[in-house]
């Protein structure tokens, strides 16, 4: 069975997929993961990242890695390099979506994204286009939002923690900037899925969400 689950920039779906795939015990893919990877390796080497033919090279070269969730770590890696923090970083988050907006780069990590229902048959993936595109015959599938203020200021924690001092403001445009090129970009925009169950997670706890969730599994 998979699990799609959708949103826009930081509405919880990493914490929130991560959870229902342990309590599961299904394999979880984040492909924003992959797409921030693409983006840290091009800043890394200075590409341009509005040249769509040099990124789009990286891209299908790249070898992307991410450990299972069973795995005490759950670690990011692409061409053997451990990027699972340095991809969350303000200056790879202000770029991803610029590459993100590429169709050649999207076919290229697309085509890895579905390769992984060969070896997983139960899957949480989550990213933008799971529902919509990637996996648009998924079993179940969830769109989650938040307002813009309160995505921001659980961002700014997270960030924080990370060691990156940000203003909430700064984060809030950033990230309404992020949803903007996301949402009307031409390829497989973000986007809710016609048949996708929607939870606005402004007032709800983690454990609360993750709830909805397992009991929308349960029912399909
Ligand atoms: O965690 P956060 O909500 O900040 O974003 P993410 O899931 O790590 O995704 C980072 C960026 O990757 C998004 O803003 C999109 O530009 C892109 N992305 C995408 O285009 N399609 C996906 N399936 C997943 C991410």
């Amino acid at each position: 069975m998979i699990i799609a689950i959708d949103g826009p920039a930081a509405s919880g779906k990493s914490t929130v997929a991560r959870e229902v795939a342990k309590r599961l015990g299904y394999k979880y893919i984040d492909t924003g993961a992959m797409y921030r990877a693409v983006t840290w390796k091009a800043l890394k080497e200075k590409i341009d990242i509005t040249k769509a033919d040099a990124i789009t090279a990286l891209a299908r070269g790249a070898d992307i890695e991410i450990t299972d969730l069973k795995d005490t770590q759950y670690r990011v890696f692409i061409d053997g390099e451990d990027v699972t923090e340095a991809i969350r970083s303000p200056k790879v988050s202000a770029a991803v979506s610029t590459i993100a907006k590429i169709g050649r780069v999207r076919t290229a990590l697309v085509k890895k994204q579905r390769s992984y229902a060969d070896t997983y048959p139960n899957m949480v993936v989550e990213g933008r286009d799971i529902g919509t595109v990637v996996f648009p015959d998924a079993e179940a599938k969830v769109f989650l939002t938040a307002s813009p203020i309160e995505r921001a200021k659980r961002r700014q924690r997270e960030l924080k923690e990370k060691g990156h001092k940000l203003e909430v403001t700064t984060v809030e445009r950033d990230i309404i900037t992020r949803d903007k090129i996301d949402a009307t970009r031409i390829t497989s925009p973000l986007a809710k899925a016609p048949d996708a169950y929607v939870i606005d997670t402004t007032d709800k706890t983690i454990g609360q969400v993750v709830q909805l969730i397992i009991n929308l599994v349960k029912k399909s």
